[in-house]
């Protein structure tokens, strides 16, 4: 089972404002880093799911973590110092009636709750036809997906841009007044494709993406909604690019996201619960496989057959490369002003509660926490977004 994070310091929860009724939206949260996942630790954190693909039907074999190793298919490159997660492109696969071909997908060991914040750094993501990786992000507790589903880097084939998507239960929504710079595809989040947005920045999937140096995306999960950027790497925010592994990480100058998930249209206590994040690359499956759109993202023929033979050279591009994934949880905020009226959180701290420390007492270094303290911070961020909620009656605030 997964550990959920927590941190002794957690205060409140990060003080995304939207002024009514407007919609407008301003981020001035300070988040507090727990974890960065980089370098020779890098896989130390994660589980890896040595089986089949039993969700998406791709023909891969995901490895255990000895043969990941064994095979170099995950490993730490010794010039950069970044994570390798990538495809088998040597084993010769012959047709048969099952044709899977060995691959990765990995889970943390621990699952962030709603008030956290998730950074990757990434150079590569894999691609090319049949290819279908994904960066997510699963809630567990529930049978699928109950707890909901976050897809923060996925795409198919030759497509050359991501698409974002929640999975919920029923009655979870993309609202179509959302202030977001992505392309909306999808609303309903319980459909099977789920609510989609669709990036309109260049170069953020592909061959394009790989050519321009790669780029970061972040998530941030808020009781207000959930919110995701993606910077190519010739244009990331001074507060990323300047920020190390302990770095505070406020999202000032992040500007619009590309995908604005609002709690008015989707209530994000109420279908979301701490998720644990996953990387992987599954061959065809039930998206990239399915003919029609394999035929229409831009490859011809057939999908099996890239997966049958050497998997040379077409698996030579299907790997992640990744700098460092940073995760945070809010804490301290500054000053939000909305509109002409200026309000400050910090004259909320004295009515904080602090229960979080007792059974965290290492701090935000070792803030792994067991179950009573992730249900605990859990507690914290609901009685405050009740608080806060209140202040919506009152019409001061729009904050849930
Ligand atoms: C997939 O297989 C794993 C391992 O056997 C199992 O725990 C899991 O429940 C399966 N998932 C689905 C969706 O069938
Ligand atoms: C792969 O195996 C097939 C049949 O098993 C064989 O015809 C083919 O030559 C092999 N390819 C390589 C590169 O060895
Ligand atoms: C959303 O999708 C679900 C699942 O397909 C469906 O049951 C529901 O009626 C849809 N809701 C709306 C408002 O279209
Ligand atoms: C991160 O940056 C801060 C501020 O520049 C510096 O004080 C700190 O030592 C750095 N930490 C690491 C781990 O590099
Ligand atoms: C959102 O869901 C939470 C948890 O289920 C619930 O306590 C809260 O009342 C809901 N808020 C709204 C506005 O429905
Ligand atoms: C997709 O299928 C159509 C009809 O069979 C064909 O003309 C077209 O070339 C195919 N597209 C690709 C990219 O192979
Ligand atoms: C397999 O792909 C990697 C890049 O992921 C590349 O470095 C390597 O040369 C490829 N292997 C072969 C046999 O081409
Ligand atoms: C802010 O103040 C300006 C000038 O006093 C006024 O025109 C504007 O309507 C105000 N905006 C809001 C949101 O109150």
């Amino acid at each position: 089972m997964a550990k959920t994070v927590s941190v002794s310091t957690f205060r409140f929860l990060p003080f995304t404002l939207l002024l009514l009724p407007g919609l407008f939206r301003l981020s001035a949260a300070i988040y507090t880093p727990i974890r960065e996942y980089s370098g020779n630790e890098f896989f130390s954190e994660w589980d890896y799911y040595g089986d089949i693909d039993n969700t998406t039907w791709g023909n891969v074999d995901y490895v255990d973590q000895s043969t990941g190793a064994s095979q170099r298919l995950t490993y730490i490159d010794p010039n950069t110092n970044h994570a390798i997660i990538r495809v088998d492109n040597t084993t010769n696969i012959t047709a048969a009636a099952t044709v899977n071909r060995n691959s990765v997908k990995i889970t943390t060991k621990d699952a962030y709750p709603i008030g956290s914040l998730v950074i990757i750094d990434t150079w590569h993501i894999p691609y090319g036809c049949s290819v279908w990786p994904s960066f997510w992000m699963l809630g567990t507790n529930l049978l699928w997906p109950n707890s909901g589903e976050i897809d923060i880097i996925e795409a198919i084939n030759n497509l050359d841009s991501n698409q974002y998507a929640l999975h919920t239960t029923s009655g979870c929504f993309l609202g179509t007044n959302s202030i977001q710079s992505g392309s909306i595809l999808q609303t309903n989040c319980s459909t099977g494709a789920g609510c989609v947005v669709q990036e309109k920045k260049p170069n953020s999937f592909g061959s394009g993406f790989a050519q321009a140096g790669g780029g970061v995306f972040a998530t941030q999960l808020d009781v207000s909604g959930i919110y995701m950027w993606f910077w190519p790497r010739g244009s990331l925010p001074a507060s990323i690019s300047q920020a190390n592994s302990s770095s505070p990480m406020n999202l000032a100058d992040w500007g619009t996201p590309t995908a604005a998930y609002l709690s008015n249209a989707c209530n994000i206590t109420e279908y979301f619960q701490p998720q644990q994040l996953i990387i992987d690359i599954t061959l065809c499956g039930v998206w990239a496989g399915v003919p029609s759109i394999y035929n229409s993202t831009g490859c011809s023929g057939q999908c099996i057959d890239n997966v049958i033979g050497t998997g040379n050279p077409i698996y030579n591009n299907a790997y992640w490369d990744i700098a460092y994934i940073r995760t945070y949880l809010a804490t301290a905020t500054t000053t939000v002003t909305t509109g002409n009226t200026s309000v400050s959180p910090a004259s909320l701290t004295s009515a904080s509660p602090a229960s979080a420390s007792t059974s965290s007492s290492s701090g935000a270094n070792d803030a792994n926490a067991n179950a009573a303290t992730a249900a605990s911070t859990l507690v914290h961020s609901l009685s405050w977004s009740s608080w806060l909620c209140a202040l919506v009656l009152l019409g001061i605030l729009r904050f849930c």
